[in-house]
């Protein structure tokens, strides 16, 4: 199980060694999204397996690999994958590298991801701005006994994804003629996709996108005090919206589809940030 306090520190301390400049903001990026990677200059890269218990990131669609460089002017550090609970991973292990960020010194995280959409108003290719998330895995990364170093024992959940961050997601939207919605984020489990019923079971719920990520992440980061936005890529429409059965394959050439949407979004909130 990797996060404790000690491998937190060691992982950023050989990260702090290789990249130069330290960035202000970390993107995780997610399945198909690790395309943004390629587009910083003056860039190091490093593949998970240099850096000091940085769990592997295995699923196709997933690099693996840190990396550090510039875009519109600002440092930023890149994570083209990530640990999802579904490879068997603890949380804490899921949430190793939102901490070294941290403790590397950014101020906010950007989490992204590909996700099923529930709300039938959403369209294929829509990119989401997470307004608040469900914790659905019945787990959470801040279980056992909490390092205060981290962060407190009871951190509030009232606003996990950061209102200013949100507004600046709008306005580089708007800036960029790129279309965006809003909407609620919601964990499960996986790897199976979800049941229609599972689904019918969500919407009642209020969530209107599903997906088997970030929702950790996010916690963790709150933890620390880091600043949060959540951006979900609605790769498909969720299990019995449609009458076709889910891939992972669809779910990748839809990512491929909208790459240059969700570039000149990214870049654009990180302009204004
Ligand atoms: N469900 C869960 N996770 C996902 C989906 C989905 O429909 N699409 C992309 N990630």
């Amino acid at each position: 199980m990797a996060s404790s306090w000690d491998q937190v520190e060691e992982a950023a301390a050989a990260v702090r060694r290789r990249c130069g400049a330290l960035p202000d903001t970390a993107i995780v990026l997610g399945s198909g999204l690790g395309d943004f990677a390629d587009t910083l200059l003056d860039a190091v890269a490093m593949p998970y397996g240099e850096l000091p218990h940085w769990p592997a990131a295995k699923v196709v669609g997933h690099p693996g690999r840190l990396v550090i460089g510039t875009t519109a002017g600002k440092r930023v550090a890149a994570l083209a994958g990530r640990a999802h609970v579904y490879e068997g991973h603890s949380l804490a292990t899921v949430v190793f590298a939102v901490r070294v960020m941290g403790r590397l010194g950014v101020k906010r995280v950007i989490l992204t991801n590909a996700a099923g959409g529930i709300n039938t108003g959403f369209a294929e290719g829509a990119l989401m701005i997470v307004d608040d998330h469900m914790n659905l895995i019945a787990d959470n990364p801040l279980v056992g006994e909490n390092d205060e170093r981290f962060g407190p024992r009871f951190p509030d959940m009232t606003e996990v994804y950061s209102k200013r961050l949100r507004a600046i997601a709008d306005e580089a939207a708007a800036a960029r003629g790129v279309a965006v919605t809003h909407g609620i984020y919601a964990i499960w489990p996986g790897p199976s996709y979800e049941t229609p019923a599972e689904i019918r079971f969500l919407r009642m719920a209020g969530a209107d996108a599903v997906g088997m990520s970030t929702v950790p992440e996010a916690i963790a980061a709150r933890h620390m005090g880091l600043e949060v936005l959540g951006i979900s890529c609605i790769t498909n429409l969720a299990a019995g919206v449609l009458p076709e059965p889910l891939d992972h394959n669809h779910i990748l050439d839809t990512t491929t589809r909208v790459r240059g949407a969700f570039i000149s979004l990214i870049e654009g909130i990180i302009e204004r940030i």
